[in-house]
């Protein structure tokens, strides 16, 4: 499993490349904002039993994820060409590894400052300050913050049957799934720093 960003075969994926700008928050602020979710030990226990359950169904996983982006206009726009308004196959293409990826690194639990500083770039590439710089493409330039709050339904309830996949116990099953929730939220509250009014965060 490779996470380090270097030697990755993942176009744009720059997890733990030194020249990263910083988080704008402190690992101890990042333990605050764990507390405030309820995120435990133990969640990080079941988001790593989750690694076994996903690693091999996380192509599925994306077509379903891609599914529902792709069947909302006003959702593959953000993909899509500023010029002719098309989706732009090969932006949707490599985000995908990189979510792919994203998975992966979700279900690790590895909340260090390479984490952290990493969260802070997926957040500036969702924003205009980075998006559609690391695949040189000319989509429209920011996806309109409400989405990013609103996608973390679809993107949690429909992981759960994949969970459930490979013979765990309902409350198994039911603990991944929380932690999966409380990450994925911890992960946009992180993201949402550029949108924020300077001071404000
Ligand atoms: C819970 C909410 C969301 C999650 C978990 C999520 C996840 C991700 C991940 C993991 C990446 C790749 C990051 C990387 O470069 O390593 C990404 C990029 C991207 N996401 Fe999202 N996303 C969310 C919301 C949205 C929404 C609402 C849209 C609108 C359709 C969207 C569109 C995109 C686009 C266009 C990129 C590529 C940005 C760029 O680098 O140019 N995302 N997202």
């Amino acid at each position: 499993m490779s996470s380090s960003s270097a030697l990755s075969p993942i176009p744009g994926y720059t997890f733990g490349a030194p020249d990263l700008p910083r988080s704008p928050i402190s690992l101890e602020e990042l333990d605050r904002l764990k507390q405030t979710i309820l995120f435990t030990e133990e969640d990080a226990r079941y988001l790593r039993m989750s690694a076994a359950v996903l690693e091999d169904q996380i192509e599925q996983v994306l077509d379903v994820w891609y599914g529902f982006v792709a069947s909302h206009r006003h959702l593959l726009r953000y993909f899509s060409s500023r010029q002719d308004g098309k989706p732009i196959p090969e932006y949707l293409e490599r985000v995908r590894k990189r979510f792919g990826q994203w998975v992966r690194d979700t279900a690790r639990a590895e909340y260090d400052q390479k984490w952290l500083d990493y969260q802070h770039e997926i957040g500036r590439r969702h924003h205009r300050t980075a998006k559609n710089r690391t695949d040189d493409v000319d989509s429209v330039p920011n996806i309109d913050y409400r989405y990013l709050i609103a996608l973390i339904y679809p993107i949690t309830a429909t992981l759960k049957p994949f969970l459930a996949k490979k013979g765990h116990k309902p409350e198994e099953v039911e603990k991944m799934h929380q932690a999966w929730i409380k990450s994925v939220i911890l992960q946009v509250a992180l993201w949402s720093q550029p949108y924020v009014k300077e001071g404000d965060f």
